[in-house]
């Protein structure tokens, strides 16, 4: 198996804050292992057009504090294309790239693994996502500052839900995913949660705020995870409020919970994977991601990353619901 010198690094799908933290601890442990490091712009498309940059220890300094990616990215159906993949791996041939560390989702990984089949270019997937929605990886990065986000968010709101005797209906990220939603209801306090996984019914949500205001409640928050429910917490809000005899509002967090500066934990998370992602590709592991597994730095067949299925740990529904009454 030929040893890997020169390794591409690339951020693609929707942007996570620690991605910086994480290519810079790609670069700079490749450069530390006598391993050239170019940087590819704009995920798959850059690697489709040739979009490349040699990145040097400086390249990368003053960067672990920022949110988004340096490296900037894009969701490419270019590459979804076996013409497309074609075109990348003759681009990376010309560049005298040997191999990929790749920093986003499912999404992402799905494209180095055809990459990997039709072109055996050696990849290794960084999870970079807020939805924590990665198989074999309790962590992925930036999940932790996106839920501290919507967390701070939450807390301001409830100050004038509270004030207004109002019920809020928040609408967090996560299309399939309901981790965002969870993680926050159980720290914001939330009076109720929905998520993608478990059928949303209202009738019941609606009876539990009428039992809670019997017992004194006069203000609730309600997080929607954006894939709950068809059309969001607007309509979620309209039939609630519509029931209960409350006033409503609805409150989108939206891509605020993409940006701002990441926690220690992702900047942490980040640069341990990093680090591990260039050490796997010098010790000839191919077609894995790096996760995080009770602590610990674990390797993970890309197949099973992109096949199985993580499950979301629904006894937060329960938590919820038994410590907001
Ligand atoms: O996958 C990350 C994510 O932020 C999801 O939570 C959200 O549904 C989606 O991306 C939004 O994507 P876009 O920025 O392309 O609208």
């Amino acid at each position: 198996m030929a040893q890997v010198k020169h390794i591409g690094v690339l951020t693609s799908g929707g942007d996570a804050p620690g991605m910086n933290a994480a290519t810079r601890a790609t670069v700079r442990t490749a450069l530390a292992n006598g391993v050239r490091v170019t940087g590819i712009i704009r995920g798959f498309a850059g690697l489709i057009s040739g979009d490349f940059e040699q990145l040097q220890a400086r390249s990368v300094s003053n960067i672990i504090q920022l949110g988004g990616t340096m490296l900037k990215t894009s969701r490419s159906d270019e590459f979804y294309e076996e013409d497309g993949r074609t075109q990348a791996a003759a681009r990376m041939a010309d560049a005298g790239i040997d191999a990929l560390v790749a920093i986003g989702g499912d999404g992402t990984f799905r494209g180095l693994r055809d990459l990997y089949e039709e072109h055996g270019t050696p990849a290794v997937g960084l999870p970079g996502t807020i939805d924590n929605d990665i198989y074999g990886t309790d962590f992925t990065i930036g999940f932790d500052t996106a839920i501290n986000t919507a967390l701070e968010s939450i807390d301001k709101i409830r100050d004038t839900a509270a004030s207004h005797d109002r019920i809020f209906f928040i609408e967090v990220m996560g299309r399939k995913c309901g981790a965002i939603a969870l993680e926050v209801g159980v720290s914001g306090g939330a009076e109720g949660v929905l998520v993608p996984e478990v059928p949303v019914d209202l009738d019941k949500l609606s009876e539990a705020i009428i039992e809670g205001k019997e017992q004194g409640k006069t203000s609730y928050i309600i997080v929607v995870a954006e894939g709950a429910y068809e059309g969001g917490a607007q309509p979620v809000c309209d039939i609630v409020t519509d029931r209960v005899s409350l006033e409503g509002r609805v409150s989108v967090l939206g891509h605020v919970q993409r940006g701002g500066s990441p926690t220690s934990s992702d900047r942490r998370r980040a640069s341990r994977m990093g680090r591990a992602a260039v050490e796997a590709l010098l010790e000839g592991e191919r077609d894995v991601m790096v996760g995080v597994s009770c602590g610990e730095t674990v390797l993970v067949p890309l197949e099973d990353a992109t096949t199985k299925k993580k499950r979301v740990d629904l006894d937060l529904l329960k938590l919820a619901e038994i410590t907001a009454t």
